[in-house]
């Protein structure tokens, strides 16, 4: 598409407002909880990235670890944000107090995913195990299960966009994982 060609506001509003819809769907059959309809969660994701110039449509957000961020839906349930990352960035394991689901809609991300194998009853010790671990390109999206297995990695392969979609807010405090010495910190 032409830079100079206006966004049709309607219909990425209406593809927003529509994969929003039906992932709040799929989580009341689930109380919430993302993972029984992974698949079909990822599908509804991914066609809202077939829209052409997303990021542009959102509400621009300060972001904590991005180059740029936008928020394109928010309810008290699920939000959908979207980030901008240059190529080496890395975020290191990491929560976000929800599940999350990670998708990028332009250049090339690598993701782990994490579960937690603790109980979490020893403070600042966290037991790690790699869930999930690829190379993700566009329209490939990587879903968490909910906290306490709500942790993830990222390191930027190329400049890239990626979406987010939550089950909630973003918790203002995150634990930062060092999965090789067992151990987080909060900040
Ligand atoms: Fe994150």
């Amino acid at each position: 598409m032409d830079i100079n060609t206006p966004i049709s506001l309607h219909s990425v509003s209406e593809a927003v407002r529509t994969c929003a819809h039906q992932i709040h769907l799929y989580l009341a059959q689930s109380d919430g909880d993302p993972t029984p309809f992974r698949k079909e969660i990822a599908e509804k994701i991914r066609e809202l990235l077939r829209q052409p110039r997303l990021f542009e449509a959102g509400q621009k957000r300060p972001s904590a670890h991005a180059d740029a961020a936008c928020m394109l839906y928010f309810d008290p349930c699920l939000m959908i944000a979207m980030a901008k990352s240059h190529a080496g960035q890395h975020e290191s394991a990491h929560n976000h107090g929800a599940w999350l689901a990670t998708a990028v809609y332009e250049g090339e991300v690598q993701y782990r995913g994490f579960e937690r194998m603790d109980d979490g009853s020893r403070e600042l010790h966290a037991d790690l195990r790699v869930a999930e671990d690829r190379i993700m390109r566009p329209g490939d999206v990587a879903l968490t299960a909910p906290p306490p297995h709500d942790i993830h990695e990222t390191l930027s392969i190329t400049d890239n966009t990626m979406m987010v979609v939550t089950g909630g807010n973003f918790a203002t405090r995150r634990n930062y994982y060092d999965v090789g010495k067992k151990c987080y910190s909060v900040r």
